[in-house]
């Protein structure tokens, strides 16, 4: 997911081109705004955790772009790609060193594992959005 901040400061374009010359191909795609709800149910294995409404407040802010993507490895090499959850860990040369702000505010979302990218993708896309 590009998520509200990374939209609002125009960087859908920068990112799908990083993601794009990282090998990874696009089986679906979708430009929509999650609202205080689905961003709950999207989110709902955080839902004990402290920062929990202030992340459905965020991430139903603004509209987001949902993807699947494919490729070997594809989980681990994503999130190798955005780097770490808080930008000030970040390495040079990822997606949320360059475009995202805080822990909160961190650009782009990404499965942590095969059986999360199943569900997550599953959420936003039916069968006839894939190719
Ligand atoms: P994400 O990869 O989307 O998965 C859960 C999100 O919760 C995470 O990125 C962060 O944006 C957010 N998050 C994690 N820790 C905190 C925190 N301490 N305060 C606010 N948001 C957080």
């Amino acid at each position: 997911m590009i998520k509200p901040d990374a939209v609002k400061a125009g960087n859908i374009g920068n990112i799908l081109q990083m993601i794009n010359a990282a090998g990874f191909r696009i089986v679906a795609m979708k430009y929509t705004h999650l609202t205080m709800d689905t961003a709950g149910k999207f989110y709902e294995v955080h839902k004990e955790r402290p920062f929990y409404g202030e992340l459905c407040e965020f991430m139903s802010s603004g509209p987001i772009v949902a993807a699947i993507l494919e490729k070997e490895n594809a989980v681990a090499d994503f999130r190798t790609l955005i780097g770490a959850t808080n930008p000030a860990n970040a390495e040079e040369g990822t997606i949320r060193k360059k475009y995202a702000t805080s822990i909160g505010e961190n650009a782009v979302h990404g499965s942590d594992s095969d059986e999360n990218a199943i569900i997550e993708g599953n959420f936003f896309f039916n069968g006839l959005e894939r190719f």
